[in-house]
């Protein structure tokens, strides 16, 4: 049986129940989900396509998920866009991008192939498209596109992957990330006239400074209220003030050289500093919005429990925009459609230990702003009841944030507490919480600093603590979020 068919079939004989699932949040219908893939718009309606291996909940094979949506909100599920079916992708349809054109809906991913040399497999990574009506594929016969082959001398064929395509006057465009054979991470870029026929650019970046990891995963390049932002997530990270051990997703600001295709980056900042957030991807809204999801999970600390049948889920949609050097992101504005039931306090009084009785819940958008505070630390304690909670705390002092899943009922011995530098550049503390079953995204100041982590705490515990060693007067603003 062909390999599409194969899994569309099996997904069906699988398919988790809705109503265990998140509720707004992109999960797999069964089965694993690594990076969004081929995030755009096309006829109308928004695609996001997904890394993804139907038959366990571990990495495999990838092929490509598929959704849409009108809202980036209530999601539709698709068939199954691409199985690894050929021989130029046989070990894998690797993470890439979407484009509407003339022609049908574009897709551009890494194909891998693996083949036997002096008795080692050795792996190479070639880009390919396939062309569709928003529901079906058709891989083009002219695959790969773009092979190691193309790319100068001593750039990796075998770390080749993730292309971002978008157009200009000019033609098409299309970032890779990339890395030298002596192990420097960058971003290639290539240029074609009808997407098909492409030709080697430049080294858009590339890791001058030696501090950014071993490779540059899932680039993006895009212009934002009047700057040039590049996007990528490095592998293998030493922390620093910025970035926390392991794989990050980072953005890079500074001067992009159009005559030369190089872009001059001056500052890089990490996106998120919550303990799952990779490989984000952004897209041009028909509104012209720019939108950014990203994959909710880390590759080091999966604390998915065993029995349970599905692993990994996406980010709600952030819109984002750059002010005071820096990008700022908050919920895309359509969550705000699903608010129910709104409890609001002024001017409340925190101090100690305090629980209000209306404000509980795990699916939830809540803003509290703490308007005078008087205090070391405050704490908002969630998915908590006698024997589990999850903290998000503030230390004023020390200016640091402090997220805590040791009690959320995680049986695995990984990372349970993260630190970070209060990055924001006001005095105010201002925090969003957008909880969904078995996520928290936390939106500091605006926007301006983000924390996504997941915590998998039975769902019974749904109570909500606040917790201050002094005295804070708070102002909140609490929504049940309800999708049909
Ligand atoms: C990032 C990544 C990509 C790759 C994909 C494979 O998480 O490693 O570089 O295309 O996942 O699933």
């Amino acid at each position: 049986m062909d390999k599409l068919r194969k899994a569309n079939i099996y997904i069906d004989e699988n398919r988790i129940p809705r109503e265990k699932l998140p509720v707004f949040h992109v999960t797999p219908p069964c089965g694993w989900m690594n990076d969004p893939n081929g995030f755009s718009a096309y006829q109308g309606k928004v695609h996001l396509f997904y890394q993804f291996h139907p038959y366990s909940e571990i990495w495999g094979p990838m092929h490509w998920g598929h959704y849409e949506t009108k809202d980036f909100i209530k999601w539709i599920e698709l068939p199954v866009a691409l199985a690894p079916d050929q021989t130029y992708d046989e070990a894998g349809c690797f993470s890439g991008s979407g484009i509407e054109t003339e022609n049908g809906h574009l897709l551009v991913y890494t194909g891998v192939m693996e083949k036997e040399a002096d008795k080692e497999k050795v792996t190479y990574q070639n880009q390919c498209l396939a062309l569709g009506d928003g529901k079906k594929y058709t891989k083009l016969e002219q695959n790969p596109v773009i092979t190691g082959e193309m790319l100068p001398e001593h750039f990796s064929r075998e770390h080749f992957r993730d292309p971002k395509i978008w157009k200009e006057n000019d033609g098409y465009y299309m970032v890779v990330g990339n890395k030298t054979d002596q192990g420097v991470p960058q971003v290639v870029l290539f240029h074609s006239e009808d997407a098909i026929k492409w030709n080697y650019v430049s080294v858009l970046a590339s890791d001058r400074d030696g501090m950014l990891g071993t490779m540059w995963e899932c680039p993006d390049f895009f212009y934002l209220d009047e700057e040039y932002i590049l996007i990528t997530s490095p592998q293998d990270l030493c922390a620093t003030e910025e970035f926390h051990n392991g794989n990050n997703s980072v953005y890079y600001m500074g001067k992009y050289d159009k005559k030369q295709h190089v872009f001059h980056y001056e500052r890089v900042y990490s996106l998120d500093d919550g303990f799952d957030f990779y490989a984000p991807q952004t897209m041009l809204a028909p509104d012209g919005r720019r939108i950014m999801i990203g994959w909710m999970q880390s590759w080091d600390s999966n604390i998915r429990p065993a029995d349970q049948k599905w692993s990994c889920m996406m980010t709600i949609p952030r819109e984002l925009h750059i002010e005071q050097g820096r990008i700022l992101q908050n919920p895309v504005r359509e969550i705000e459609n699903y608010h129910r039931n709104a409890v609001c306090y002024q001017n409340k009084e925190i101090s100690g230990n305090c629980q209000m009785e209306d404000i509980h819940g795990r699916v939830l958008d809540m803003t509290v702003e703490i308007v005078l505070g008087d205090f070391h630390q405050f704490t908002i304690s969630f998915a908590q009841n006698e024997r589990y909670h999850t903290d998000f705390t503030i230390q004023k002092d020390s200016k640091m944030i402090e997220m805590n899943r040791t009690y959320s009922g995680m049986v695995r011995d990984a990372a349970a507490i993260r630190k970070s530098k209060i990055k924001t550049s006001t005095d105010k503390l201002q925090l969003r919480l957008i909880l969904d079953k078995y996520s928290a995204e936390i939106f500091l100041n605006d926007g301006q600093q983000v924390f996504s982590s997941t915590f998998y705490t039975p769902l019974e515990a749904d109570g909500i603590r606040f917790i201050c060693d002094g005295k804070a007067v708070v102002n909140i603003e609490k929504y049940e979020i309800v999708v049909d």
